[in-house]
């Protein structure tokens, strides 16, 4: 286990977007998991997490033609949420510790609602983000070309093929126009701080991935430097509250900041008032592996952000999901931390 406080952390980055633009699925792809096929109906109904090492991320940017990422987070954290109309609550809980999102927009439909309520989000939190123009491969008699870098991929594809995306790009970018947003293809784009980042993605066929996955990395390294520094003061929401056999009621945190510890005292908000209680373990899902999805956990006598725990103790059973989840170094504490997760 690390023993000392990181110099940086894992960005959280959140998927946000419309039902079915493919948000899951395009994590499916680069954990080569089978996440979405086990939703009911297909839909998403929590808030998922999983960790990606930098070296998972390094293996497909290498593919990206004349760029070179150098990674220096130790990996992503990405944030999956529902885009089903009834679940906006899961939306705003899952980007309110965000640095960054991702929009998924299903480039055969364009700007949907829930696209636009995501939108609201992001601009009122003052979110950045890009977006991936997901389901390239259902242009008519796209060539794919697995995992592959969009460039490398575009330029084998017959001009009406070609023609048809061009087109459908420029649907999405006057879409956003509309909305008030310059956006651009990313690899066109004349002002990242003024255009929205555009990039055509495929969750089926994995083309543009290095390229959506390479971005993260860049903004995260470059305008977003002072967020991935690692800060010691504690910093985690509840995100989840679920029953897991021979474990009780456990709460899903992200861990934004700061540590926790095996036994440490937490207070976090309840439905018959604040709860305080130790931690009786801190466990994580292995790398590459969703939160949501019962397996093996690892366990931990002591977490560094970033990271996406799975928490058990006792009398969590009214957990309250979206506290924030505070710990209490002594007595004294206890009683202003209890008002603080209250508060909201
Ligand atoms: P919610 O979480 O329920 O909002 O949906 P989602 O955005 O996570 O989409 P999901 O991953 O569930 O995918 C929805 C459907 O679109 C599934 O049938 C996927 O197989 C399909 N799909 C997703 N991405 C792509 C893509 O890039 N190309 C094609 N052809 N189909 C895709
Ligand atoms: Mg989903
Ligand atoms: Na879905």
């Amino acid at each position: 286990e690390v023993e000392k406080d990181p110099e940086y952390k894992s960005p959280i980055v959140c998927v946000l977007g419309h039902v079915d633009t493919g948000k899951t699925k395009l994590l499916d792809k680069i954990r080569h998991t089978n996440v979405q096929t086990g939703e009911a109906g297909g839909i998403t109904q929590q808030i998922g997490a999983t960790m990606f090492p930098s070296e998972a991320i390094n293996s497909l940017t290498r593919k990206l033609p004349n760029i070179n990422v150098n990674i220096l987070v130790p990996g992503l954290l990405i944030i999956d949420t529902p885009g089903h109309e009834s679940f906006s609550n899961l939306r705003s809980r899952g980007s309110s510790l965000c640095d960054l999102a991702i929009l998924v927009v299903d480039i055969m439909h364009g700007l949907e609602k829930q696209t636009l309520e995501s939108l609201d989000i992001l601009r009122k939190k003052n979110i950045p983000f890009i977006v991936a123009l997901n389901k390239i491969d259902r242009m008519y008699q796209w060539k794919a070309m697995q995992d592959e870098a969009f460039m490398t991929t575009f330029k084998q594809q017959q001009e009406h093929t070609q023609e048809e995306f061009i087109r459908r790009a420029k649907e999405a970018v006057l879409a956003f126009a509309e909305q008030g947003l310059n956006a651009a293809l990313y690899y066109e784009n004349p002002d990242p701080e003024d255009y929205i980042n555009l990039v055509p993605t495929s969750a089926i066929t994995g083309e543009g991935i290095p390229d959506l996955l390479g971005m993260l990395v860049n903004i995260s390294q470059g305008s977003l430097a002072h967020k991935i520094k690692y800060k010691p003061q504690l910093q985690a929401t509840v995100m989840e509250v679920k029953v897991i056999e021979g474990h009780g009621t456990t709460i899903d945190v992200i861990l934004a900041n700061g540590v926790l510890k095996e036994d440490d005292k937490i207070v976090l908000a309840g439905f018959n008032g604040p709860i305080v209680t130790n931690i009786r373990a801190l466990m994580t899902p292995m790398p590459l592996k969703e939160m949501r999805v019962k397996g093996e956990y690892l366990h931990h006598k002591k977490l560094y952000a970033t990271m996406g725990a799975k928490i058990s103790a006792q009398g969590l059973e009214e957990s309250m999901a979206g506290s924030p989840l505070c710990v209490a170094s002594n007595e004294d504490e206890i009683v202003d931390l209890c008002e603080e997760v209250q508060r909201d």
